[in-house]
């Protein structure tokens, strides 16, 4: 069952979407709506709406869209019904009891307190007889019992059951442990066994301080070295980072990304406790966008070696996408940022510091590994040193900025800075070109529908869809027409199957006595909640008259009418003499 009508209604009147959407993203007036840089997608120039009028967003970029439901859905990756609690919670409302399908929600609960009671039980087996080679491990790794403490690094024990028994002494059901990978299903099923037997555990905090996940390391050189927990219905590897909930509380709007839990816990223990890492996986847009929300730079801090090399590589383009300014730090003899700190014993934090400090951004990165690839003494070497080192300066959006790394570069090299920088602007004015046919091209895509991957029938059937999308907005925007419209066309006329879907049930809400769009956030899928609304969101510009839906409803029916080649092929005369006659009529 859903939320009452009137509870939601409530809830929306009381989370102004202007003001939700406000504390997570910088909203400047733009004519009648809000603009701001989408949480969503990496961008410079914003195309983030927030429709105060009808409490909706959409991103012109990106395509997401929904109402203020739908977008706590999308920041704080929560379903529906968390969702709704978040906002209710907010506006210190009041959830209706009972009203609602909360079994998922109910789920969600017991896995995180699975998981903060699991994490209760390594902490105190490390600390027990049977942790005692754990807890050597740690200190062996330069780890003091306060930053054990602090991370709430535990041991998982040999025995293969043991955390299973005690959850269960505490009420726990099998599936609730199955469902937060703490335990996993024997393959005869009969009964269930740990999913982390022997190894040191780091727990996984998330922003509201619930422990969402685990990586376990095995203390000797068996693989895998690190066992994490895969997603279950609280954690999604590629949307969280490690330690996030400490870094944003320290002070600092920059962040350093480290590869791994034992860097983080090194470098933070080192007195920087504003590191995080990703969790086994290549960073992503997600996590970047993350990042994004607490900080405005980010110094990469990844391995030496040629794996974490690549990393950075991959990493800078997400992060300056998001919108991040980045540093990358060169870690001296080919060590991770743990290793490096430990091997300087009491000076480990002043050494670190100074690396840090020492760090350059993300343009003299790239420009130092160039010169490692080319031998600039060869006038070959140097030729292609240069190349590549105008298409680095020509991605510099700065012209100050540019204008420095030529100065720097023709000097360091003994050349004219003039000829460099025709070399740019030669390299300047071919990306123009490209990217102006790119944007052609993707505007002609949209335009025609091709690059739709919800609305895939649009593009099929352009005219129809055309006609009942602008048919649906009306409707939406005038409920009082819901008569009218109903009784010139009916759901089976419409040809594309989403937006007859769209029109049956706002035909439904409306007959029924509802606003149309309270409960479209439960009712549809995120993307068709997205696609709904960037068909609401583009015609706000585009104000429809009574006569425009009539037209709209004689092309409706018009298409409805036409017969597939098929369909003529497989008629008598008599039967397209007849069919003929009805359209002739129709048109009167
Ligand atoms: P590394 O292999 O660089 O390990 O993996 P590390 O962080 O230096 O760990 P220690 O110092 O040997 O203990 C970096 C990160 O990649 C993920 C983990 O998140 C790890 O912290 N990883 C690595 C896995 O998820 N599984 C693995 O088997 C290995
Ligand atoms: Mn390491």
């Amino acid at each position: 069952m859903a939320f009452p009508e009137s509870f939601l209604q409530e809830l929306k009147l009381r989370n102004d979407i202007t003001e939700v959407v406000s504390s997570y993203v910088n909203l400047k007036r733009s004519g009648r709506n809000m603009v701001g840089l989408c949480p969503f997608h990496g961008e410079k120039t914003p195309s983030f709406n927030v429709y105060t009028e009808n409490g909706s967003f959409y991103c012109f970029g990106c395509g997401a869209g929904g109402d203020v439901i739908t977008f706590i859905m999308k920041i704080e990756n929560l379903d529906y019904v968390d969702a709704v609690k978040h906002l209710a919670q907010r506006a210190g409302l009041e959830l209706p009891e009972h009203s609602y399908d909360d079994s998922m929600s109910r789920l969600r609960t017991r896995v995180y307190e699975a998981n903060r009671e699991a994490a209760r039980y390594y902490y105190s087996s490390l600390y027990s007889e049977k942790g005692k080679a754990a807890l050597g491990y740690l200190h062996s790794r330069a780890l003091t019992d306060r930053t054990i403490r602090s991370f709430g690094l535990g041991y998982a024990d040999g025995d293969w059951t043991s955390l299973c028994k005690h959850l269960r002494s505490k009420g726990f059901k099998d599936s609730e442990l199955v469902a937060a990978n703490l335990a996993v299903r024997r393959k005869n099923g009969n009964g269930i066994y740990d999913r982390f037997t022997d190894r040191v555990m780091f727990p996984i905090i998330d922003l509201r301080g619930n422990v969402i996940a685990f990586g376990g390391r095995i203390m000797t050189n068996e693989k895998p070295k690190y066992l994490n927990t895969s997603d279950t219905p609280v954690f999604k590897k590629s949307a969280n980072l490690f330690s996030l909930n400490k870094a944003k509380n320290s002070g600092t709007r920059t962040l350093l990304l480290c590869e791994g839990y034992m860097d983080v816990i090194a470098v933070c223990q080192a007195g920087f406790t504003n590191a995080v890492a990703t969790l086994g996986t290549a960073l992503t847009t997600e996590q970047a966008m993350l990042i994004k929300r607490y900080a405005d730079e980010v110094i990469i801090c990844y391995d030496a070696d040629e794996a974490g090399q690549k990393a950075t590589a991959r990493a800078i383009p997400i992060l300056r996408n998001a919108g991040l300014l980045i540093r990358v730090l060169t870690i001296p003899s080919g060590k991770d940022p743990d290793e490096f700190i430990r091997s300087h014993g009491d000076d480990g934090p002043a050494a670190f510091k100074a690396v840090i400090e020492k760090s350059g951004n993300d343009i003299e990165y790239r420009l130092q590994k160039l010169r490692g690839l080319n031998n600039i003494e060869t006038t070959d070497g140097k030729l292609a040193y240069l190349e590549q080192a105008a298409k680095i300066v020509a991605g510099i959006s700065s012209p100050i900025e540019r204008d420095l790394y030529s100065s720097k570069i023709c000097s360091e090299l003994g050349i004219d800075k003039n000829a460099f920088k025709q070399q740019i602007a030669r390299i300047n004015k071919k990306q123009y070109r490209e990217n102006s046919k790119k944007e052609a091209r993707k505007i002609q895509a949209d335009l025609s529908g091709r690059n739709d991957k919800i609305n895939t029938e649009h593009y099929q059937k352009p005219r129809s869809s055309k006609a009942e999308e602008e048919l649906v907005v009306y409707l939406v925007n005038n409920p009082d027409s819901a008569e009218e419209i109903s009784s010139r066309i009916s759901p089976e006329q419409f040809q594309n199957s989403l937006i007859r879907r769209y029109y049956e049930y706002f035909l439904g809400r409306i007959q029924n006595g509802y606003d149309p769009l309270t409960n479209v956030s439960a009712d549809f899928s995120q993307n068709e909640v997205s696609k709904l609304y960037q068909l609401l969101s583009q015609s706000v510009r585009a104000a429809s008259t009574h006569s425009a839906m009539m037209e709209y409803i004689n092309v409706i029916k018009e298409e409805s009418q036409k017969l597939t080649s098929k369909e003529v092929e497989e008629m008598s005369p008599q039967q397209l003499s007849d069919y003929l006659d009805k359209i002739r009529k129709n048109k009167q």
